[in-house]
């Protein structure tokens, strides 16, 4: 078993600094420098290398990498499919009765279901043959509102099979969410199911579906029948994935597709109320899945790798699915709660399964940490070999938890830095390489380059904070435009001019050797357990509400969310501030963008601290929610709120 050295660099200001064993670098893919070496030398000549060792293509390309600030390309003229590289490739070889997937269903009785690489090839290609013969050609919009069950995969394999582009909306969003990116996507197809488990209850999701649809181009409307709810089907519109899969070809030819046409647009926040369609492009998405998959995790063939990210996120989408299938490696998906029917289920499946390398997020490591060690030391975890986090900035106290009782002090804990855009992880120590430093990151993947700058744009020395940037050659997996918003992707590539993409992220340059910490957002994005959230599309849900006037929503630390909304509302003259109404703004806010968007307090205030040009100071709500002095309030137009405010929020500071 893997035994880390702890070996202490003297000249850092952290004594948690842990290396891998020579045990363990000895299976390891990445084990010296001279990856490194070789990346920084020529980057593009070394994608180019791993993406034909990587992938199978049909063509090769002309050019590895153009850049046309602010475009880039990847891979001129290659074609490939994305599918066939993730099934066809595999059941030519040993793989085809290797699991692919197995799936744990919530009910702890249901049985699991697993699939093998030849039985993930047979659904997708008779899904793929029933999204043509409904009508879905290359290039149309899928959307795919689906909860954590095979399907979700097989689904989006097979528009990519076919050259459509799938667009996943998380199945915890609300009807209207679905909608809103429904419309702008300007889908033909939804893949949906009839409900899905969750703590024991049956949520019932045709019910958003159908309100996601209306308005919409929408006109076929595709039901997995999961939990067996007696939903409504609308004739002409809606069928069974079961019935209609009755009759379907069991092969459907792979579409040739360009490198660089999209794969798949997925919607995130940014500062503005509207989420943006992040568009991702076929070669490079691919490229970079394959070898972060395969380096970040250290993926052998015997590994069971455990992702526990909804798929409606990117990294659902890079390492619950294209990832690990690409590989050709064993991947577990659980469709329920952590906690269901109690705190260790997590730990259980890792037992049962033998899970070897386990991937989640700081928000999760912190309620488990809450619920208390008794719940993992139950489990025997040995299998684990090692840890991943993601998401947001872990804190050492979760880092070393982590570390210690789920990887019983054994496993690396490899903190990958990463965003909707970038399509797969960027910065992180590689397991066979280290260091792995609580709350530091690590270095920029082999053939990619970030920079730390000051607010003029000059890099910052070795133990000082900025912004972080990267620098060309751009990651291939990197976003291509923002879905019919090419002001918006523009938007990257503004702050410090085209030659860097802002990434919107605080950084500290940890040591000369590269080792980056992250130190969180620096927009109005929120990290709400993880979840990227925009304050303004938050403001915009609540002031939607009939009662509402106004409305501010701060971000504030929570010890387990990392981050939480506070909603400051001011109402209408004739409407009286209760608990029910605070009650019905939540529920109006679940209906709106769905629960994960939840504030965690709403205060009613009659005025917000306004500047003398109306413009919501929320720097001072910032301070409230925080308990921290306020500052000026005397260029306030109305200074008088400060006070009233203080009371509301109970502040102390
Ligand atoms: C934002 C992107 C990338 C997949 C999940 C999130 C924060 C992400 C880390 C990390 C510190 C992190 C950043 C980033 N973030 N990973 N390891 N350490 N911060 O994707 O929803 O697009 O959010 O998540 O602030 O900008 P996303």
């Amino acid at each position: 078993m893997f035994k880390p050295v702890m070996w202490v660099r003297k000249d850092t200001q952290n004594d948690n600094m842990f290396w891998p064993s020579d045990e363990f670098k000895k299976k390891a893919w990445v084990k010296d420098e001279s990856l490194y070496t070789e990346a920084t030398k020529d980057p593009a000549a070394f994608w180019a290398k791993l993406a034909r060792e990587g992938l199978e293509w049909f063509k090769e390309w002309d050019e590895t990498y153009q850049w046309k600030p602010p475009y880039y390309k990847w891979f001129l003229n290659a074609k490939l499919n994305v599918s066939f590289n993730a099934l066809d490739r595999h059941i030519k070889t040993w793989r085809r009765n290797k699991a692919a997937i197995i799936w744990v269903p919530e009910p702890p009785n249901e049985k699991e279901r697993v699939l093998t690489y030849f039985d993930l090839y047979r659904e997708v290609n008779r899904f793929a043959s029933v999204l043509k013969s409904l009508g879905v050609k290359k290039g149309d919009r899928v959307g795919i509102y689906l909860p954590m069950i095979p399907e979700v995969q097989i689904a989006m394999l097979a528009c990519t099979r076919i050259g459509a582009i799938h667009s996943v909306v998380f199945s915890a969003f609300s009807g209207k969410s679905l909608q809103e990116r429904m419309v702008d996507a300007e889908a033909k197809v939804l893949v949906t199911s009839d409900g899905y488990y969750r703590r024991g209850k049956q949520i019932n999701l045709k019910v958003e579906a159908d309100k996601g649809v209306e308005g919409t181009s929408i006109e076929k409307v595709v039901v997995v029948k999961r939990v067996g709810l007696n939903v409504n089907m609308v004739e002409g519109r809606d069928y069974w994935w079961h019935e209609l899969l009755e009759n379907a070809d069991n092969y459907c030819e792979p579409e040739p597709r360009d490198s660089e046409d999209p794969i798949f647009i997925l919607y995130t926040s940014g500062t503005t109320g509207k989420p943006k369609g992040v568009e991702h492009h076929t070669g490079g998405y691919a490229v970079q899945a394959y070898w972060t998959t395969k380096w970040d995790f250290d993926l052998h063939d015997e590994d069971v790798f455990w992702c526990t990210a909804d798929i409606g996120w990117i990294t659902g989408h890079t390492y619950g699915c294209y990832g690990p299938l690409l590989v050709g490696a064993t991947m577990l998906e659980y469709e329920g709660a952590p906690n269901h029917p109690q705190q260790d289920r997590w730990w259980s499946i890792v037992e049962t399964y033998g899970v070897t390398v386990f991937y989640t997020a700081p928000t999760a490591i912190r309620m488990f940490m809450q619920w208390g060690e008794n719940w993992p030391s139950k489990h025997n975890l040995d299998s684990i070999r090692i840890l991943g986090t993601v998401g947001e900035p872990i804190n050492e106290e979760a880092w070393l938890w982590y570390f210690n009782k789920i990887g019983g002090g054994r496993c690396p804990v490899i903190d990958t830095w990463w965003q909707t855009e970038t399509g797969g992880t960027l910065i992180n120590s590689l397991p066979g390489i280290g260091p792995f430093i609580p709350t530091v990151a690590g270095r920029s993947f082999p053939g990619t380059s970030h920079d730390i700058l000051d607010e003029t744009g000059k890099p910052v020395p070795p133990g000082e904070g900025g912004y972080l940037v990267q620098t060309s050659p751009f990651a291939p997996g990197m976003l291509r435009n923002i879905w019919k918003n090419p002001e918006r992707y523009k938007e990257y590539f503004r702050v410090y001019g085209e030659e860097y993409y802002y990434t919107s992220d605080g950084a500290r340059r940890w040591d000369e050797f590269g080792n980056i910490r992250l130190t969180g957002r620096v927009d109005d994005v929120m990290k709400v357990a993880g979840h990227r959230l925009s304050t303004a599309e938050l403001e915009n849900a609540i002031t939607s509400h009939e009662a509402v006037v106004e409305c501010a929503v701060v971000a504030s630390p929570h010890d387990i969310k990392g981050e939480v909304p506070i909603a400051f509302v001011t109402l209408k003259k004739e409407t009286e501030p209760s608990d029910q109404l605070k009650k019905e703004l939540i529920k109006h806010v679940d209906a709106t963008i769905g629960p994960t968007a939840r504030p965690d307090r709403i205060i009613f205030s009659n005025e917000l601290p306004k500047t003398r040009s109306g413009k919501i100071m929320r720097r001072i709500l910032k301070s409230l929610v925080r308990n921290q002095p306020v500052g000026d309030t005397t260029t306030l137009m109305n200074p008088e709120s400060v006070q009233q405010l203080k009371e509301e929020v109970g502040f102390k500071g």
